[in-house]
């Protein structure tokens, strides 16, 4: 009989993650190397659509709802058991303060039964580090770009844990201008992929939308310019003419995307950075991802983006950043707090 190594303690494999940081309920288990192993989101969109936007007391109750069955379903999916996770991590901020208490308090629950650690991972980090999912990983240094329903930053990574932010948006998220803009012209909340899908048949030229701050040296974003000029635009307009709604859609969707492009492509070149990231639910766009893929190859820079499914917000990007502070020997106190406003950078 050949003498083999004692089996590893199962616990030391996987940890679980629970993202309700606002109207998406999600739960993960990531193995410690950070493969994500299973994965479930119950959306709330439909609920949401309704009001033309996330109400906070209806969010909560609804992450109450779906929690421990999304727990379970993942575990499930995963083939494990509470007992193999060797830690229990949940978004703790920034957000809404009653939807984040929801996934904390399970989280904590969990960790407390199963005598194990429990991690507070900032939401942004896990828009942040997603790009380096799916094997592409490790963490290394680049420029990221951070484009969310609630954020638009540029964001210098040294290494996991070390940001300085280069830049961010004065008003508007680019995503917050995408749903704005088509609250508007009368699409359905979300409108970021609705304005993705009608722009495709759109002229991007048929508008001359302003592109605030794009003068080749600032690194800071405004979006609530091109909120206005629609505004203005719309009385003189028949938005029941398809091609009117598509050229619309082209041209707003067109001038969000070369501020984003050109204000990356500038961030990486003042960093001194080749690798560049783009993560959070705006960078799901089409035209978004084929401008950045030009852009980036023109300009010799290595493009990580996060995987469609991860840019939007899930609990695998959760998992993933509390592994990265868990295998670095990170864990955080039962008492610590949910925090609305957290922050990336110090
Ligand atoms: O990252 P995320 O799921 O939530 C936040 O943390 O905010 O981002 C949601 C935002 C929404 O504003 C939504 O309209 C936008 O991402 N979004 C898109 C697309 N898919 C989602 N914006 C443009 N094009 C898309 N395909
Ligand atoms: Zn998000």
């Amino acid at each position: 009989m050949s003498s083999t190594e004692p089996p590893e303690p199962r616990s030391q494999h996987c940890l679980l993650a629970l993202e309700s940081s606002c109207d998406e309920t999600a739960a993960a288990v990531c193995t410690l190397d950070g493969e994500l192993i299973s994965s479930r989101i119950a959306s709330q969109i439909d609920i949401h659509r309704q009001y033309g936007g996330v109400v906070p007391e209806v969010a909560s109750r609804n992450h109450i709802l779906h929690a421990r069955a999304l727990v379970e379903q993942v575990l499930a999916d995963a083939g494990k058991e509470l007992g193999d996770m060797a830690a229990f991590a949940a978004t703790s901020g920034p957000g809404l303060v009653s939807s984040l208490l929801i996934g904390t308090s399970m989280a904590k629950a969990l960790a407390v039964a199963e005598n194990k650690p429990f991690l507070a991972v900032n939401h942004m980090e896990g828009h942040l580090l997603s790009p380096f999912m799916n094997g592409n990983g490790p963490v290394r240094p680049s420029v990221a770009l951070i484009v969310s329903g609630g954020h638009t930053m540029l964001v210098h990574v040294r290494e996991t844990g070390r940001y300085e932010l280069l830049g961010r948006t004065r008003d508007d998220a680019a995503g917050e201008a995408f749903d704005k803009v088509a609250k508007m012209i009368g699409l359905p909340y979300p409108g970021g992929p609705e304005i993705d899908k009608l722009a495709r048949q759109g002229d991007p030229a048929a508008f001359a939308f302003p592109r605030s701050f794009l003068d080749g040296t600032s690194l800071e974003f405004s979006f609530s310019g091109l909120k206005t000029a629609v505004l203005y635009e719309l009385p003189k307009l028949d938005l029941q003419n398809e091609q009117t709604l598509t050229n619309l859609c082209a041209s707003v969707q067109a001038a969000i995307i070369e501020v984003l492009v050109e204000k990356l492509v500038l961030a990486a070149k003042r960093s001194r950075e080749t690798l560049v990231t783009v993560s959070g639910g705006v960078s799901c766009n089409r035209g978004l991802r084929e401008a950045l893929t030009a852009r980036c190859g023109k300009e010799g820079l290595q493009l990580l983006l996060a995987r469609p499914d991860l840019c939007t917000d899930n609990a695998g990007m959760i998992a993933f950043a509390a592994v990265q502070r868990f295998n670095a020997g990170h864990t955080s106190p039962l008492e610590a707090d949910v925090n609305p406003n957290l922050s990336l950078v110090d």
